[in-house]
């Protein structure tokens, strides 16, 4: 979750510099992320969260720069939503991200 926090920090950066973000991170390691609470990552409901943050990713790599800054929000929101439902702590670092 850290590197996932970094990476999107620095995305967000590059973003509003019009540039093209790296991902380096292996976004499909949030599926199996391994957790303080193993039995929180492991219900239907992370997973449909997990999901449709990977989708939000995958919009990002693929549009266009004009487009980032608004796909990017997608983004967040997704970290934000399962955030919202599942691990409320870290929401205000979450929101240095809007
Ligand atoms: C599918 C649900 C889900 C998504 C999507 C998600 N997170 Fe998390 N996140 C969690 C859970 C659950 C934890 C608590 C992890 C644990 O119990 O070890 C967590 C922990 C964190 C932490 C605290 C890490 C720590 O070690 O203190 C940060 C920061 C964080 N997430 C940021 C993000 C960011 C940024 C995104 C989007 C790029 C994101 N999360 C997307 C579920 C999610």
């Amino acid at each position: 979750m850290n590197e996932l926090f970094t990476e999107a920090e620095t995305a967000r950066q590059k973003i509003a510099l019009g540039e093209k973000p790296k991902w380096k991170v292996d976004a499909k390691k949030i599926l199996t992320a391994a957790a303080t609470e193993p039995e929180k990552v492991a219900s239907p409901e992370y997973k449909a969260f997990a999901a449709s943050y990977l989708e939000s990713l995958k919009m990002l790599k693929k549009c266009s720069p004009a487009e980032a800054p608004e796909r990017f929000k997608m983004l967040a929101m997704a970290c934000m939503n399962c955030h919202n439902a599942l691990c409320p702590g870290p929401r205000k670092r979450i929101q240095k991200l809007f």
